[in-house]
């Protein structure tokens, strides 16, 4: 008999899938995580969990599943689970990579533009009935138009960014773990040194997954080195980025301004400094928030459950 727990409420479309196989127990609510005491119960006979970056897979998820085959995640990050030890233990992971690169791209590029020309901070002078007369300067930006433009992290989030970027025409570098050679005169693309993207770029966009290697990368020396008049885009991970550093370079004026989609803490604690900065527009990690890209994630999720409870090779394993 199968077990099939599911972190968050989803479709009753996918739901009835996952009936077909076996028992399913389902959270019964979209915007807050099941509790982990919770969790760890429902885990207890479960053959596969579908989980959302929320649950920490541990340990301790270990420990409570005893029969585990199969971990699918709705995301493409998969820093929430510890990989080594599940693959030490023959769990199956998947992630849902492709289905959600074009909306996160998309997203990114939003948030870059949005960030430009100021306009969270224009609708909240409108809403505030601020607005007096046109005004020479009022909310002046920043063009993408023949801007220097640096990504860091080339993966297919990165490549999708790109390609936006080239209807623009803007001057497009990266820094990426492993170039991309052949991608380069497709994209437009330069490949530069993390230190000439980051002194180099108008906009620098990170797009990194969280690694041993990319914690903590924009830190300090990073944003002291960056443009004066820089902006930056995060849509990889929170914990790619110093925060305080970041505060700290939006405060002493060593950048001009920042969009995240990703924090080190998620949802943001209220007192953090950065909701209080003008110049800091925050998002509630919605990179692939469309209705039809979070359909095919949870499909994603559903097949490769299916897969392996049956056996056979999952569509997108991490491992
Ligand atoms: C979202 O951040 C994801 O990894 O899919």
């Amino acid at each position: 008999m199968q077990k099939i727990v599911v972190s968050r409420k989803i479709p009753q479309k996918f739901i009835k899938q996952l009936e077909d196989i076996g028992e399913v127990e389902v959270w019964d609510a979209s915007l807050t995580p099941m509790p982990r005491e919770k969790f760890l119960t429902a885990l207890k006979d479960a053959t596969a969990c579908f989980v959302t970056l929320s649950e920490i897979m541990d340990e301790e998820v270990i420990e409570a599943a005893p029969n585990l085959k199969v971990i699918a995640n709705m995301a493409v990050g998969y820093d929430n689970i510890d990989i080594d030890l599940m693959q030490s233990k023959g769990i199956v992971v998947t992630n849902t990579p492709g289905v959600l690169t074009e909306t996160t791209a998309e997203l990114g590029f939003t948030l870059m533009l949005a960030v430009a020309r100021r306009v969270v901070e224009a609708e909240t002078y409108v809403q505030n009935g601020e607005w007096q007369s046109w005004g020479p300067y009022l909310f002046a930006g920043k063009d993408l138009y023949q801007a220097n433009v640096g990504i860091y992290g080339m993966g297919d989030i990165g490549k999708a960014f790109a390609r936006r970027l080239k209807g623009f025409n803007t001057n497009i570098m990266y820094h990426n773990r492993t170039r991309h050679k052949d991608d380069e005169e497709a994209l437009g693309a330069l490949y530069v040194s993390f230190e000439t993207l980051l002194k180099e770029s108008d906009f620098v966009i990170c797009t990194a997954p969280l690694t041993a290697e990319t914690r903590d990368k924009f830190d300090d020396k990073a944003f002291k080195m960056m443009k004066k008049d820089a902006i930056f885009i995060n849509i990889g991970r929170g914990a790619v980025v110093d925060e305080e550093a970041l505060v700290k370079a939006l405060q002493n004026e060593e950048i001009k301004a920042c969009g995240l989609d990703v924090l080190r803490e998620e949802p943001i604690d209220m007192q953090h400094p950065l909701l209080s900065m003008n110049n800091a527009t925050i998002l509630p990690h919605i990179g692939s928030a469309s209705v039809i890209t979070r359909d095919r994630m949870i499909q994603l999720c559903v097949d490769n459950i299916k897969l392996v409870l049956d056996e056979k090779d999952p569509k997108t394993p991490v491992v």
